[in-house]
């Protein structure tokens, strides 16, 4: 890999190069050749079984010359380290930085101009792009950050949409989500013009993780929010649709349109919930120029349940949230969106209570903040949210389920979630408010101080018991 600074600095090879300098262990380098279908994705799952969350780099897919990088996100320790803090403040630092904008750099040339593919050149199929579940309806592009522009203001976005590969320059696409990207389509459609849109693979984990921001301001640009990540102006160069902008330390751009008014079958795959989904907004992506580096490497996110998928919804979800509840209730204290809950559906909130009816407050709020969730649970600040049997211990002794349950019918829910209604995908939300009564008296916690447990640690460690 050439030196890394400037854009690649911001790419996914300067993650690579801060990974293999700082955190040598953490990347596996899978020289073998290895066959697309399956076997990737079946690696990442037995090293995830195993306890082990490094990022894998398989150098030979089928014979191709493009290396197919993943894992890149599914590693806390990594992402932490992409922020220069501590994992467990995490998503205290992204929720902090990703609000401070900062204007894009617009540079004059990319790397990923040096080989670029027009007409009947233009080839999907020579990627190194893996089938990743025996579901999967054909090979997926998993790692495609779409970027477009909004047809009314021209503000710019930029998201993770599954691609499915179905021909030489034709891609399905869902744009289920139903946030900007849905919306700018939906609005170009509104004008029977097609969306101009640019894939871009091959991105750094902090492009990744400002990508799943959600509550901002409409004229802010998701790439200053990522800069704001960065803690510099995020470098763009022009690429050749529309006049978009797209990251300069890019490995491959993928030049096309979505098209108007055309659907077509797409799916299933094997989705975040951990089931196959057979729902799908069915639309067509059309490639007509590929830009990528001579020795461009292959970006793919493993999908179902892997943390790989998951594991930036957890943190930017807490964030998100956190950032919405904070602005109000400032006694919140913690926010935790399990990955047991495919980063998603639930979200466990600490407070320090000062007055009856904010946990109802912070349930609201919060499904206010992230369609996603559906399930809200509030705790009081002594039960620790990032251990599910301190929560369920909570709910078990303070919950008076007639009174402290509740529920919001007919909400919008996900297309993705199973349980939402088939036909307009609504669902039953619900909170749980697990914080004990105040004004009252109640049942005293059992503790046992940090002292006695230090003691306790001595006492073991001198019996020859290491803990
Ligand atoms: C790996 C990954 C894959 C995703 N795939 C899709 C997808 O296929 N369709 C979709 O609508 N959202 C998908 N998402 C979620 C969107 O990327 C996310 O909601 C993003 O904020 C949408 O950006 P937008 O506001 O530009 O539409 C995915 C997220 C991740 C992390």
């Amino acid at each position: 890999m050439p030196d890394v600074g400037g854009a690649d600095k911001q790419g996914l090879r300067g993650f690579l190069r801060m990974v293999e300098t700082r955190f040598p262990d953490e990347i596996v380098r899978i020289p073998d050749r290895v066959d697309s279908r399956f076997a990737p994705t079946a690696v990442v799952f037995e090293l995830e079984k195993a306890g082990r969350s490094p990022v894998v780099v398989f150098e030979n897919i089928d014979g191709k010359p493009t290396p197919l990088v993943t894992n890149v996100a599914a590693n806390r320790k990594l992402l932490a380290a992409c922020l220069d803090v501590s994992p467990a403040d995490l998503p205290t630092a992204f929720r902090e930085r990703a609000m401070k904008y900062l204007p894009c750099e617009t540079v004059e040339s990319a790397p990923w101009d040096e080989v670029v593919l027009e007409g009947d050149d233009v080839d999907l199929t020579k990627l190194p792009i893996p089938l990743q579940f025996t579901v999967d309806a054909a090979p997926y592009i998993t790692a495609g950050q779409i970027t477009a522009r909004d047809p009314e203001t021209g503000v710019d976005t930029t998201g993770f949409h599954r691609l499915m590969l179905k021909g030489k320059n034709r891609l399905g696409v869902s744009l289920h989500s139903r946030r900007r990207m849905w919306e700018f389509h939906r609005r170009a459609e509104a004008r029977g013009q097609s969306l101009p849109a640019a894939i871009v693979i091959g991105i750094h984990p902090l492009h990744y993780m400002g990508s799943m921001t959600y509550a901002y301001p409409p004229q802010v640009r998701k790439f200053e929010i990522i800069g704001g990540l960065f803690g510099e102006p995020y470098r763009l160069a022009r690429c050749g649709v529309a006049d978009l902008e797209v990251p300069a330390g890019a490995e491959i751009v993928i030049e096309g349109e979505i098209l108007a008014g055309v659907h077509e079958p797409e799916g299933p795959f094997g989705e975040f919930t951990g089931y196959a989904s057979y729902r799908s907004t069915q639309n067509v992506f059309v490639a007509h120029r590929v830009r990528m580096r001579r020795d461009a490497m292959f970006h793919s996110v493993t999908a179902g349940m892997a943390k790989d998928h998951i594991l930036i919804s957890c943190v930017t979800r807490e964030g998100e949230i956190l950032n919405a509840l904070k602005r109000n209730l400032p006694n919140v204290t913690a926010v935790h969106v399990p990955h047991s809950t495919c980063g998603a559906f639930v979200a466990i909130v600490a407070m320090k209570k000062t007055a009856e009816g904010e946990p109802q407050m912070a349930v609201m709020a919060t499904l206010g903040t992230e369609l996603y969730t559906k399930y809200v649970i509030v705790v009081d600040d002594d039960v620790d949210v990032f251990d599910i049997n301190d929560v369920f211990w909570a709910i078990a002794t303070r919950v008076r389920a007639e009174k402290d349950i509740f529920f919001v019918p007919g909400a919008k829910g996900a297309i993705l979630d199973p349980s939402s209604d088939p036909n307009d995908f609504t669902l039953t939300k619900m909170g749980v408010d697990a914080t004990r009564p105040s004004g009252r008296d109640f049942a005293e916690r059992l503790v046992i101080s940090d002292e006695e447990r230090a003691r306790a640690r001595s006492i073991l460690a001198a019996a020859g018991v290491s803990l």
